[in-house]
């Protein structure tokens, strides 16, 4: 009844006749998969490649995380070997099981004590860094009204300038960021810089940003609001403080008349055609608020929500068949004859 079948059983054996090649090639892929997650590019961003005090402590929690998670996983994997290395095993290959002695110090140290201490850190430690991603470490100076809306994000700042789907932040310290929505739930994320933050009708949520070097980061709504959920992009674009400030103002004035005699007769055809309907440009008789401010169109780098880059031949894509480019979306197409769109054209981008 108590014959073993050599060391380690049967269940031991079969392990080992089941660790094929595809089994031992599990610890170099958790591996991949792990740097695959740190190495990140403009477009493809990584919470796991901080570049602001804010990412950086959930990089850090992530990795303190990641430790504990292997060092338990690799002392519950070992016992459980040597447990079996040392069962004993009957006949049909079951272990024979002797009486389990309730109260034994190892039971209770290693599967009662040592757990609710590592839950407890963890949640002690998770809960300080939560406070820390909420409230800023010193003051901020500057707070920028963000508005999320189906599918694009538009900027305010104190001074009045006003911006779509690149937001100029300068770095040296926190910014306020408050965000807003008039239609449904949607996500501020820049994961290099910091925690998601909810925009959520009806209310304003608060949260900071903060930069260590002048960049452009990659910021993505990450809450399912609908049919462009997915090109609702952003970028969080982080300058010295010269630089933003000679941005800022500049964005806050108006916008120049054009000079050229094309750009003078596409101004005429944006002020008459459709265009005014749902744009702002400042300077000019279009005040709408439906759709982004056209004030300084030309000084950013994507259109769209960061659906296309910022060229003349996506501009006249984008103009010509919105519902093609981005289906859903509010704009409708706009019906020019080929002049009157090189115009528009010609002046939106001296609009800079
Ligand atoms: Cu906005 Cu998803």
């Amino acid at each position: 009844m108590s014959a073993t079948t050599g060391p380690g059983g049967p269940l031991l054996r079969t392990y080992r006749q089941r660790s094929t090649p595809r089994h031992r090639a599990l610890g170099p892929l958790l591996l991949s998969v792990t740097f695959i997650l740190i190495s990140c590019s403009e477009d493809a961003p990584s919470t796991l490649d901080p570049a602001g005090p804010g990412a950086r402590r959930i990089a850090g929690l992530w990795w303190v995380l990641f430790w504990i998670s292997l060092v338990v996983l690799v002392i519950v994997t070992g016992l459980l070997l040597a447990s079996l290395r040392r069962a004993k095993w009957n006949d049909l290959g079951a272990v024979e099981r002797s009486k389990p002695k309730l109260g034994e110090p190892f039971i209770i140290v290693a599967g009662v004590v040592i757990p609710a201490l590592v839950l407890i850190g963890t949640y002690v430690f998770s809960l300080k860094e939560m406070n820390a991603l909420a409230i800023p470490g010193e003051n901020t100076n500057l707070e920028i009204t963000v508005e999320a809306q189906n599918w694009w994000w538009e900027a305010e700042y104190p001074n009045g300038a006003v911006t779509a789907n690149e937001i100029h932040i300068p770095t040296g310290g926190p910014v306020r960021l408050r965000l807003t929505t008039p239609d449904v739930l949607h996500s501020f994320w820049v994961p290099r810089l910091q925690a998601k933050m909810d925009h959520i009708p009806g209310q304003a949520n608060t949260m900071w940003l903060e930069a260590d070097q002048p960049g452009r980061y990659r910021g993505q709504c990450a809450e399912f609001c609908g049919l462009q959920h997915a090109h609702m992009g952003f970028y969080v674009v982080a300058q010295s403080p010269e630089e933003f400030e000679a941005w800022l103002e500049n964005e806050a004035s108006p916008a120049d008349p054009p000079e050229s005699p094309t750009a003078r007769s596409g101004e005429e055809v944006f002020l008459t055609d459709t265009c005014i309907g749902c744009h702002a440009i400042q300077g000019t008789e279009a005040h709408a608020d439906i759709g982004p401010d056209l004030t300084h169109l030309a000084g950013r780098e994507t259109i769209g929500a960061d659906v296309l880059p910022n060229t003349r031949e996506n501009l006249a894509k984008f103009i010509i068949d919105p519902q093609g480019v981005k289906p859903g979306i509010a704009m409708p197409p706009t019906d020019l004859e080929p002049q009157e769109l090189e115009d528009l054209l010609d002046y939106l981008e001296q609009l800079d």
